[in-house]
């Protein structure tokens, strides 16, 4: 009776951790953005699934973000660019968070992401990077 039970707890807790994961890591030496939270929903990625990043951070100073780059890259070719304007002026030491929602790529193979925040002259605020294969 017992361990039935604890299997299904086991696959239950492992599931949950599986759907869901902070990957990756920052590309920005000295970003002004300092990003502690980067979860990919599902994850590990499906192939042409639409799937959802959730971002959260502080800024270290003020700042003005005018755009967010989501750049992706297969087999270390030409990096494919889309962007989301912002236009948000953000306080000193003020906490934001980043959603984006993309779909996953068709072929198979491995891929490398990078999701950065620009400023007006496309200077860069914060960059994150991830790799994964599909
Ligand atoms: C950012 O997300 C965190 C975690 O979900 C939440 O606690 C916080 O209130 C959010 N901050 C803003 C500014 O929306």
């Amino acid at each position: 009776m017992k361990l039935p039970f604890l299997i299904a707890l086991l696959v239950c807790v492992y599931s949950e951790s599986a759907l869901e994961a902070t990957i990756g890591e920052s590309c920005e030496k000295n970003p002004n953005y300092v990003i502690n939270s980067f979860v990919v929903t599902p994850w590990p990625l499906i192939r042409t699934q639409q799937y959802n990043i959730f971002i959260s951070g502080v800024f270290i100073e003020k700042e003005y973000v005018k755009q967010l780059y989501f750049a992706t890259r297969f087999k270390r070719g030409f990096w494919h660019y889309t962007y989301q304007s912002v236009y948000v002026e953000y306080e000193k030491g003020s906490q934001a968070n980043f959603t984006i929602s993309i779909q996953a790529p068709s072929e198979k193979g491995p891929y490398t992401d990078q999701v950065s925040l620009h400023r007006h002259d496309f200077s860069k605020i914060a960059c994150w990077q991830y790799d994964y294969d599909l």
